[in-house]
């Protein structure tokens, strides 16, 4: 028997798989299938800044003018008239999910700017969840310099902070001029948790119809090296708890990510391809794995090949990038 249980932001949990904020949580049926399927934790899909301020007209517009202001979760919106009643039913579901399931729920909170919608996370706390997700989703337009975007950011972290006493986790994009640095910043403004990375909502353009395509790709396991330079970069480098986001497709990438200094692997494309069991199928190779290895715990493997513990720490850097290109052979 190996030890599975992990802490993540102060949370004990039974194992460090959680399943991540998507439409497998929209009904307590599938949050009760993700605790049978094995999930250590549950992150509720997202309630949208846009929907608390049920600001109809605006949000209409953004969702048909084709702008990139959303994340994937875009084709995952309610409808416009179901949206006036969703953060009351949100706040719902949070409390029937505590009265019915034992794992760690965590309510998740999107939004971009620096308004009224912070004032759920209160309400998402009062509701019982045990820690919450912040999914500050921006593509700032041309006139806003990086260090007034990243100001934003750890301005809404301070903010949400002084509001509740529940863990914060930062579910944030890779796209910032200094990763690591804004990630300390977030660290030293409070952040519990930094969940690495959001997937970008990218549209495309149909060369027929001369529209644009927003179609949702569900990940692959290609995916996974940008979250894991980053984790095996921060690891032992933050106080934040490391939640690994994108391209789970096996318990291969679980492992990898463990091994980086992740706190908690996430999945959402692995369970939306094969069902909430499939959980306890990644659960089984991370299992089996350990043994091979003579891992007795998670907490000893998380880490090993971090940058500040692999034997060969340039790996990460720049001279390894030119070795790999002068290496190259087709
Ligand atoms: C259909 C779908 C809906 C999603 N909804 C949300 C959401 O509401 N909030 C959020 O923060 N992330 C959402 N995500 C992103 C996932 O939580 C996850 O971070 C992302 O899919 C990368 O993980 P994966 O490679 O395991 O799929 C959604 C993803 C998908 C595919």
């Amino acid at each position: 028997m190996v030890d599975l249980t992990t802490s993540y932001m102060g949370l004990r949990l039974k194992n460090p798989l959680v399943a991540s904020a998507s439409p497998l949580s929209h009904t307590l049926a599938g949050i009760k299938d993700l605790e049978k399927g094995g999930a250590g934790a549950i992150v509720l899909f997202s309630l949208f800044e846009e929907q608390i301020h049920h600001e109809s007209a605006l949000f209409e517009h953004l969702l048909t003018s084709g702008t990139q202001s959303f994340a994937e979760s875009l084709d995952y919106f309610p409808s416009v008239n179901e949206y006036e009643t969703l953060p009351e039913q949100y706040l719902a579901l949070i409390a029937q999910a505590k009265a019915s399931v034992n794992v760690p729920i965590i309510g998740s909170l999107n939004g971009m700017t620096h308004s009224g919608w912070i004032q759920y996370a209160k309400k998402i706390e009062q509701a019982g969840a045990d820690a919450l997700e912040l999914n500050i989703f921006y593509i700032p337009d041309v006139t806003h310099s990086s260090a007034e975007i990243e100001q934003r950011y750890v301005d809404i972290v301070k903010t949400v902070k002084s509001v509740v006493s529940i863990p914060v986790a930062l579910k944030l994009s890779p796209f910032f001029s200094s990763t690591g640095n804004l990630m300390q910043s977030l660290d030293n403004a409070g952040a519990d948790g930094l969940v690495l990375f959001n997937r970008f909502y990218q549209p495309d353009f149909d060369i027929q119809t001369l529209t644009v395509n927003s179609t949702l790709h569900l990940s692959s396991n290609e995916e996974i090296r940008l979250p894991l330079l980053w984790i095996a970069m921060l690891h032992g480098k933050v106080k934040a708890s490391l939640a690994a986001t994108r391209g789970v497709e096996t318990s291969v990438e679980v492992i990898k990510y463990l091994l980086a200094g992740a706190n908690v692997v996430m999945t959402t494309s692995a369970l939306l391809r094969h069902g909430a069991d499939y959980l306890s199928v990644l659960l089984s190779g991370l299992e089996e794995w350990m043994l091979t290895r003579g891992y007795a715990s998670v907490d000893e493997m998380r880490g090993v090949m971090s940058q500040q513990n692999v034997a060969n720490p340039e790996a990460f850097e720049r001279a390894n990038y030119i070795r790999i290109l002068e290496g190259f052979k087709e």
